[in-house]
């Protein structure tokens, strides 16, 4: 695939206005699409305010902003978007039937040399691809959001998906400033959401059964091993404590840990009730305007600190 070729994203929403700021920002022709005229116009707003904030805090430049949002055109036509793109990127909502009939028709209007993407969260690319003709060129990337700030992007083969077009896959990501990583196999969750989700689903647990609260089980991680995760991975830390003790620990430990399969019930409860975070106001903690803004503002911060850190080597 070349350097800067022709891409089209689908879904304009939180995921594929992101991403397609990240492939116009780097050279590329996006073509970005929707259902609805007032999604993509949101879609376009979001980017201008995206590109002039990183360019106000030393990320870009300001005169490289209109540029980047003269690359992207928008249409609600998926054919005028797609049949001649090099790269696809699919980011529509997270529904199996739908995902799997956006594949089949775009595998029947792109030219196999085009590379068939889906962002995914958690879903297996070969079920994505299944009632696709030319299965060989579907993948999935996974970024995570916002994907203009988070640096990787998880590449995964389906059962039937050549090494050629995940290589293809990687390369691009790479050379538009992402940290792509190849998974081997097509799992659910892939690798970042498996891990995510098995903490997740003890911090929930413990929640539940009154260990602590919420706030209590955030507080401990980001007091802790949460300091460390940016430089010391848990198998680096594995390594540096030493195997034999990390045995030890898990032969008492495992045990004691949640191993359900289901969703904890405090978790069910709080959907039933409408309690559903920020959306609602009340999740696991209470949230006013004013607290959800200060969490928004902590987190933005904090990427953005990070990702000139990491251009400043
Ligand atoms: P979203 O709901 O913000 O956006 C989805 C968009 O797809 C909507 O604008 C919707 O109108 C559009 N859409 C629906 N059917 C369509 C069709 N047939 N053709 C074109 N557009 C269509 O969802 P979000 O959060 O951007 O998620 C998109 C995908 O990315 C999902 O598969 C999700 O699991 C995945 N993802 C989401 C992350 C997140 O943090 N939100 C992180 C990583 C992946």
């Amino acid at each position: 695939m070349a350097d800067q070729g022709r891409m089209a994203v689908i879904g304009a929403g939180l995921m594929g206005h992101g991403i397609a700021q990240i492939f116009a920002g780097k050279g590329w022709q996006v073509s970005l699409t929707d259902v609805d005229e007032a999604i993509l116009s949101k879609a376009i707003q979001g980017i201008t305010a995206n590109l002039t904030f990183l360019a106000q805090n030393g990320i870009g430049a300001v005169e490289d902003v209109e540029p980047a949002l003269a690359r992207i055109k928008t249409t609600l036509s998926l054919e005028e978007a797609a049949a001649d793109a090099d790269f696809v990127i699919e980011a529509v909502a997270e529904w199996l039937d739908l995902k799997q009939d956006l594949f089949s028709k775009l595998d029947a209007m792109c030219p196999p040399r085009t590379i068939l993407a889906t962002n995914t969260s958690v879903m297996s690319i070969t079920e994505i691809a299944s009632k696709s003709t030319n299965r060989t060129r579907i993948v999935g990337t996974h970024f995570w959001n916002p994907p203009y700030l988070v640096p990787l992007v998880e590449v995964v083969p389906g059962n039937d998906t050549v090494p050629e077009a995940v290589d293809s896959t990687y390369d691009v990501l790479k050379k538009v400033g992402k940290h792509p990583v190849k998974v081997r196999r097509d799992v659910p969750g892939f690798v970042g959401n498996r891990l995510q989700h098995a903490l997740w689903r003890e911090a929930i647990s413990i929640v539940d059964q009154g260990i602590a609260d919420a706030a209590t089980v955030d507080e401990v991680i980001k007091n802790s091993f949460g300091i460390r995760l940016p430089v010391l991975g848990p198998l680096e830390t594995a390594d540096m404590v030493g195997l034999d003790l990390t045995l030890q620990i898990h032969d008492y430990i495992l045990r004691h840990l949640d191993r359900s399969t289901e969703p904890a019930s405090v978790l069910k409860e709080k959907v039933k009730k409408g309690d559903l975070g920020f959306k609602t106001g009340k999740g696991f903690q209470e949230w006013g305007a004013q607290s959800m803004d200060e969490c928004r503002r902590r987190l933005t911060e904090h990427l953005i600190r990070w990702v000139r850190e990491q251009k400043a080597g």
